[in-house]
């Protein structure tokens, strides 16, 4: 497929983009800075400007499409990962409105130009737990894709209005349009030093409900939304089938989250963020747990 994927050049996003060309497709990377991944066009853009993006939408995906004479095509999928991705990194005020107001222009002007299918990058914060000011419950465990978002924080905010903005967007035009709600990326070179802190100590990573994705089954599932078409507008989260520390979670529910209440079973180590429906509706098999990366212990 021509893939049009914003924010190519971030921590997930290159890994992402490596995933989608080796699996043989077109990318254009449209992000402020480059990339430098060979086969992959960078346009630098930004997407909060309205004109920028309209203009993106309807490029070339590099120099060779000009030999074919045929003019700029529609692209066959857009994935926009292009944000501030996460708090204190800009002001509130800020974080908010590149997030909201760039991905309305990214989905706007995907729906008009024809895109078919939209992929966008929400977040597990709009569970209302990661950026809370305070320590604060879910309501229930585990985190699934049909609960009540609340965030309190600006990113999170903005990631909420991002799923109803594709929401809306989605209805009008009847395009695919799907929202991963990832979890902490964890990047090849982090299993060294993220792991084994959080095994001593667990509770660094309580706010995250002790989940993660890997930057490459990341890929994997960006890849599975782009071949799985007719699904309207759907929620995902995207995270790895296990938490990302040894504890059970008979120990990790008994002394971080005493008070919430179960609304079923969990497996003994199975994500505290949900990773069902991608694994029973798009078909995701992780490659990359982080048992597999970690010495010392991983029961
Ligand atoms: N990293 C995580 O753990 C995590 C977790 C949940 C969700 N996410 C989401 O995943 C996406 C990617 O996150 P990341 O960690 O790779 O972030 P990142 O900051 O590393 O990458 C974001 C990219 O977007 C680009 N960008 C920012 N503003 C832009 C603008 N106005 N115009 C064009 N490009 C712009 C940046 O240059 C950067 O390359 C984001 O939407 C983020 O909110 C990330």
């Amino acid at each position: 497929m021509r893939v049009l994927f914003t924010g190519g050049s971030g921590k997930a996003g290159k890994h992402v983009v490596a995933y989608l060309a080796a699996a043989g497709h077109k990318v254009l990377n449209v992000d402020r800075v480059p990339l430098g991944h060979p086969g992959v066009h960078d346009l630098i853009t930004d997407i909060t400007d309205a004109g920028q993006m309209y203009s993106a939408m309807c490029s070339h995906a590099g120099f060779d499409e000009m030999e074919t004479g045929k003019g700029a095509q529609v692209f066959d999928a857009v994935v926009h990962f292009a944000a501030i991705p996460r708090l204190l990194m800009v002001p509130d005020a800020e974080t908010y409105r590149v997030n909201v107001i760039g991905t309305y222009n990214v989905i706007e002007a995907a729906v008009k130009m024809g895109v078919r299918k939209i992929i966008i990058a929400s977040s597990e914060t709009t569970y209302g737990v990661c950026f809370s000011d305070g320590v604060v419950d879910p309501k229930v465990l585990p985190l699934e894709e049909d609960y009540d978002i609340d965030p309190m924080d600006s990113y999170g905010m903005s990631k909420k209005v991002n799923e109803v903005t594709a929401r809306s967007f989605q209805r009008r035009s009847d395009a695919d349009i799907y929202a991963l709600r990832i979890g902490n990326v964890i990047e090849p070179h982090e299993y060294a030093t993220v792991f084994p802190a959080a095994a001593a100590n667990p509770g660094l990573r309580r706010r995250i409900t002790f989940s993660y994705i890997d930057a490459r089954d990341l890929g994997q599932i960006v890849d599975l939304c782009l071949k799985k078409d007719g699904l309207g507008f759907q929620v995902f989260n995207a995270v790895n089938d296990t938490n990302s520390v040894p504890q059970p979670n008979a120990d990790l529910l008994a002394t971080y989250f005493p008070k919430v209440p179960l609304s079923r079973p969990v497996a003994p180590h199975e994500s505290l963020l949900s990773n069902r429906k991608i694994r029973e509706v798009l078909g995701f098999r992780e490659q990359h747990n982080w048992r597999r990366y970690v010495p010392g212990p991983r029961a």
